[in-house]
């Protein structure tokens, strides 16, 4: 993983790995043109990682009074909504393709917003970490 994404704390650090895997993962199906039940388990698989690593996130940010906790939760819920509006697309279609770039777009969100985070946490959650 990039090193500027590195938040010194194993668990998130973790999770940010498993959430980059389940892009790419998710951009494969995509490209590939896999079938409808394929997608949806990358996109599922997606959603219920984001959805605990952001709760994860949210408490941290509480914790450590992150000063741009508002903007992050917020783009946490822009997030977890393009998921949701794939997953429509997904049902209605029976396919969906990245030819309009949403989820490199997604992917480059998710990593902007830590970088912020990760250099915060890095020096300042010397008490979180063990
Ligand atoms: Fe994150
Ligand atoms: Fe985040």
């Amino acid at each position: 993983m990039d090193e500027r994404y590195c938040s010194g704390i194993s668990e998130l650090d973790t999770q940010h790995e498993q959430i980059e895997e389940a892009v790419a993962s998710l951009l494969d199906a995509m490209e590939s043109k896999a079938s409808a039940d394929l997608l949806q388990s990358a996109l599922v698989r997606l959603d219920e990682l984001l959805r605990f690593h952001f709760a994860v996130e949210d408490s941290v940010m509480e914790i450590l009074s992150y000063p741009f906790v508002l903007e992050h939760r917020f783009a946490h819920r822009e997030i977890l909504q393009h998921i949701g509006d794939l997953k429509d697309v997904l049902r209605q279609r029976g396919a969906i393709d990245d030819s309009s770039g949403s989820v490199h777009k997604l992917a480059f969100d998710i990593a902007r917003h830590d970088r912020v985070f990760a250099g915060f946490v890095k020096t300042h959650g010397e008490s979180l970490r063990h």
